[in-house]
């Protein structure tokens, strides 16, 4: 989708994003109070991803909560495209899918898709692919997901196992539609032109894995909704229910304006960052501060547009004390040095325990694998 300000594409998010507007755009559903009581309901607690907002949006995900009422389990269904090394940004929806599979002690499928990483780039070859394969799907298992309820599906390895289900979808989507919903061109690769069906075709895995129509939760930004909305669209004429989604925001680069993303590393941290490069980062980060420190002390500074005060209110502050920063903030009563320094100290040991989680996960990718 694309208006005059922001852009949001599976493969573009660029602008000044307006999430009301992308609600209206894309036809979701904002999350209501209502759904959020249902949620703390059932699973005793609100994770503060939903209690800010950050998690905004959803497709039918109060129809899966009323399933779950009646004692029928969904799965849910995530993934990631390895065309890089992973970053907090990738983090967030990782973390909280954690937090559902937990709470609602449900399975999980995550897909890779480094065919379509392949794909999207002339200059990549699929040996690069592979290797982020690989170096993903630690980041993946040190979120901590159960292995015993995890499974990770590699397009290239695993095909066999989605290939049935995504030529009944192919079969069922025109070229004109692909054209439409992802803004493919005469020049685009044919490669890329089949390839929704591949994402689309775990949205249905769970129902052939258990033998009966299974629901099926996406947690994600919403970036990936052009996929869903297809895949919603032919789901009931070929025996499935329609895959549900609950969306984020975006965690914004640290020059701000578009999302974190691996193509621009400098206004990105990533889990295998040194503590030298969080802090140059950190200290280069464009604020939402005043030129001068006298300006600042007098007028007050900008917390809306500025990523340090984002990034520790979603990875680390509680919301009282990012309540207070946001105040202090707007009062002249915080520099942006300090919340700089803040967000250094948070960081760094963060991504230092990461790390180890990661080194450990490296004996482990076995259990998460298919057969
Ligand atoms: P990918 O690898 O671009 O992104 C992986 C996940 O991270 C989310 N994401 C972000 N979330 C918050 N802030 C950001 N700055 C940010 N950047 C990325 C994405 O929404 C995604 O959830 N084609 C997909 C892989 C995929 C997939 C899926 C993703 C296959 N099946 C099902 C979600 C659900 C991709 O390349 O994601």
């Amino acid at each position: 989708m694309s208006t005059e300000d922001f852009t949001v594409t599976p493969w573009s998010v660029e602008g000044d994003i307006d999430y009301d507007k992308l609600i209206q755009k894309f036809g979701t559903e904002k999350i209501s109070e209502q759904v959020l009581s249902r949620v703390e309901k059932i699973t005793g607690e609100l994770h503060p991803m939903l209690k800010l907002g950050y998690f905004f949006s959803h497709r039918d995900f109060d129809k899966i909560l009323t399933e779950y009422e009646r004692g029928n389990k969904f799965y849910l269904y995530t993934g990631r495209g390895p065309s890089g090394s992973i970053h907090m940004g990738h983090l967030l929806p990782w973390i909280f899918t954690k937090y559902l599979q937990e709470k609602f002690d449900v399975n999980l499928i995550f897909q890779i898709t480094d065919d379509e990483k392949f794909l999207y780039n002339d200059d990549r070859t699929l040996q690069d692919v592979s290797k982020y394969t690989t170096e993903n799907i630690c980041d993946i298992i040190a979120v901590g997901f159960d292995p015993k309820k995890t499974k990770i599906l590699i397009d290239t390895k695993d095909i066999k196992r989605i290939y049935p289900i995504s030529l009944e979808i192919a079969k069922r989507i025109t070229f004109s539609t692909v054209k439409a919903v992802f803004g493919f061109q005469n020049s685009t690769n044919i490669g890329m032109v089949g390839f929704p069906p591949i994402q689309a075709a775990p949205c249905f895995l769970p129902s052939v894995i258990e033998g009966r129509p299974t629901p099926v939760l996406i947690p994600a930004a919403i970036d990936q909704d052009p996929y869903w909305r297809v895949t919603r669209d032919i789901a009931e004429k070929i025996g499935f229910p329609k895959p549900t989604q609950i969306h984020s925001k975006f965690l914004p680069g640290l020059g701000m304006q578009g999302k974190m993303s691996s193509s621009i590393p400098e206004t990105a941290i990533f889990t295998t960052d040194t503590e030298e490069a969080i802090d140059k980062k950190i200290s280069n980060t464009f604020t939402g501060g005043q030129p001068t420190v006298d300006l600042q002390r007098k007028l007050g500074a900008n917390f809306n547009i500025c990523p340090v005060f984002w990034y520790l209110r979603y990875f680390f502050d509680t919301e009282k004390e990012s309540d207070e920063r946001a105040r202090k903030c707007r009062a002249g009563e915080l520099l942006c040095g300090e919340c700089k320094c803040n967000l250094k100290d948070a960081t760094k040991p963060f991504i230092a325990d990461f790390k180890k989680k990661r080194e450990k996960a490296k004996n482990e990718i076995d259990k998460f694998m298919f057969d």
